[in-house]
């Protein structure tokens, strides 16, 4: 099989996240000072004395996909990022661009990494909850409570996910449907939201919950899954079999997330979805149509049929999810309303950049 793959770094390099017009009034939540210049002090006797007192400072438990994304964004606006990971190897590459990363096991969290966390001025929660365990920070909620009570962190957001609904016959789903996970882990992110929330409650700061559609990016979309030509997981086949899957491009996450600290509201929870709740079926097909018409012979041998997915199947978990509160409260326009644009987009970024092997 002839294939041509991306280079691993699409994974983090954002579409067009990072570029501030010259004419760019700054959003309130960066130009406000948020915190002490008593607590930046602190924060620079404990981490370098090169942070400015109102420096707004995030800190990302997990700096996963998403987080990755929107950390160079917030670095590129002025802020402070410090995150984690669980491996040397990232960590040193997250160093190189500039963030403050620590290595973290959330089963057994460094009481020190906790308390760098309460100097900062934001967080949000990546790190997903785990079978048989439930969230792996809240195991050690006690400690949590204990080391950022008082500490300077206003603003908290948990990325949780749509499948906390569960199935529900093809309806369309507001926050205030009911929830009816059904596997393990869609519980245990149900507790986790709650949980998240009240600690929240119990810090005195703003708390929410995200519940994010499946999410795509430069990277990790149909478009890189076509090109790669891998075998699709059993869980992808089953997912072929759903009649709607709610997605959401990581670039109108980070938008999201940008108005929710504009406009922080206490407990909170919010779809994170585009407008266009698609079976997989069809958006495969559209991104095996685009790497076709764009670039002939990138696409050697199909492995990746889209007649595969219209095969008879349970409609698991099938729901349309509602984006509705997301616009009016946070007054997010979407950049991506559908998988169409996104995919584009990120078959736009790849030709802009030719970093194919050959
Ligand atoms: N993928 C989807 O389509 C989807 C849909 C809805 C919701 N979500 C959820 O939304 C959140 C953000 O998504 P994402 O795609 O950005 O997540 P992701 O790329 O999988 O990142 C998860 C982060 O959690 C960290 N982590 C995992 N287990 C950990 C542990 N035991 N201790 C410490 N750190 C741990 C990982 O560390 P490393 O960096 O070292 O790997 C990583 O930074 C996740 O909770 C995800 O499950 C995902």
């Amino acid at each position: 099989m002839d294939v041509r793959h991306i280079p691993g770094r699409l994974s983090v390099t954002p579409l067009r996240f990072g570029h501030v017009p010259r004419n760019h009034r700054l959003p309130r939540f960066l130009t406000s000072p948020l915190c002490t210049v008593a607590a930046a002090a602190n924060l620079r006797s404990k981490m370098g004395p090169s942070i400015p007192p109102t420096q707004n400072r995030m800190f990302f438990l997990g700096m996963g996909f998403v987080a990755q994304f929107f950390a160079q964004e917030l670095k590129n606006l002025g802020w402070f990022v410090s995150g984690t990971c669980t491996s040397t190897l990232k960590k040193e590459g997250l160093e190189k661009n500039g963030y403050d990363i620590f290595l973290f096991d959330a089963h057994e969290p460094e009481q020190s990494t906790v308390e760098i966390m309460k100097h900062h001025t934001h967080l949000v929660v990546s790190i997903p909850p785990v079978v048989a365990v439930g969230d792996p920070m809240l195991q050690h909620e006690e400690l949590l409570r204990s080391k950022l009570m008082g500490g300077n962190i206003r603003w908290l957001c948990y990325l949780s996910s749509t499948g906390v609904y569960g199935d529900c016959g093809g309806a369309w789903v507001d926050e205030d449907y009911p929830t009816k996970p059904a596997s393990e882990l869609a519980k245990l992110r149900l507790v986790a939201e709650k949980r998240w929330l009240k600690l929240g409650d119990d810090l005195g700061i703003s708390a929410q919950v995200f519940r994010l559609g499946g999410i795509y990016g430069p990277g990790r979309s149909a478009v890189d899954t076509i090109i790669k030509q891998g075998a699709l997981s059993e869980v992808q086949k089953m997912r072929g079999y759903r009649q709607y899957t709610s997605r959401i491009h990581v670039e109108d996450i980070c938008q999201a997330l940008k108005a929710s600290i504009n406009l922080p509201s206490l407990g909170k929870v919010y779809n994170i979805v585009d407008d266009d709740p698609s079976p997989r079926a069809e958006v495969f097909a559209y991104a095996r149509d685009l790497v076709e018409n764009r670039r002939p012979g990138w696409i050697k041998q199909t492995t990746v049929q889209p007649e595969f997915f219209v095969e008879k199947g349970s409609p698991r978990g099938e729901k349309r999810v509602s984006n509705a509160r997301m616009k009016k409260e946070l007054g997010v326009r979407l950049l991506h309303p559908s998988y169409r644009s996104g995919l584009q987009g990120i078959m736009n970024f790849m030709q802009h950049y030719e970093t194919y092997e050959s």
